[in-house]
């Protein structure tokens, strides 16, 4: 594509993210890597709700979250997954969507063992999307988990990273006048070659 260039110019579109996150993390307030995870029900019913975009792979988008919340039980019944990132301070939007898998649990292993001692025990205390009684009912649990478990907790079953392989992935950057820029990547499942297409703002 000719005319893409600046901002959109690039061969892979994941090494394009890691540059637009860059972009950013230099201008964003706050969580830059916070990116709205969109998930459907059985019912074909949407859901959506923040996730941190934790790692941008070769190969997919990377986050972590309890298997067991009612985005793990869609992701795991759909194994499809759409994303959106938006920085006011850049005036840009990302998105992406395509399969998703767990991550190998040695990478979960890692990523959860880099936490804080808190976080760590808060993934084994909080039962992720179900009813609680009372702030005070967490807290107890919390207490009981870190007793239990002491000071170098295994990373709980139900929780750890999700990958997000794209089939498509779209940058948009504001534009004059509405007349915004658009450039989707698509391919054919997860390996495929990328084809490029400018689209209509
Ligand atoms: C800025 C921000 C970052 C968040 N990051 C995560 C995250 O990385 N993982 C996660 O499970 N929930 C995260 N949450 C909480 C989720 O938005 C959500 O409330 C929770 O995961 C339960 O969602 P569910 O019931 O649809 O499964 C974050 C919320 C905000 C506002």
């Amino acid at each position: 594509m000719s005319d893409r260039d600046g901002k959109f110019a690039g061969d892979d579109p994941y090494a394009l993210m890691r540059r637009w996150l860059e972009d950013a993390s230099a201008s964003e307030p706050n969580d830059p890597d916070a990116m709205s995870l969109a998930t459907v029900d059985p019912e074909g019913l949407p859901n959506v709700r923040i996730v941190l975009l934790k790692a941008i792979d070769d190969d997919g988008l990377v986050f972590f979250t309890n298997y067991e919340s009612r985005k793990g039980r869609e992701i795991e019944a759909a194994g499809k997954a759409a994303v959106v990132l938006h920085w006011k301070s850049l005036r840009r939007q990302l998105r992406a969507r395509g399969t998703v898998e767990r991550l190998p649990a040695e990478r979960s292993d890692a990523y959860y063992h880099s936490r804080a001692l808190q976080s760590r025990l808060g993934a084994w205390a909080s039962r992720q999307s179900e009813p609680l009684a009372s702030r005070g009912a967490l807290m107890a649990e919390v207490a009981k988990v870190t007793l239990s478990r002491g000071p170098n907790p295994p990373r709980p079953p139900h929780w750890g990273g999700y990958k997000l392989r794209a089939s498509e992935i779209e940058f948009w950057a504001d534009g004059d006048f509405r007349l915004h820029d658009r450039f989707r990547w698509s391919r054919d499942g997860a390996e495929g070659s990328w084809t490029v297409t400018r689209l209509n703002p």
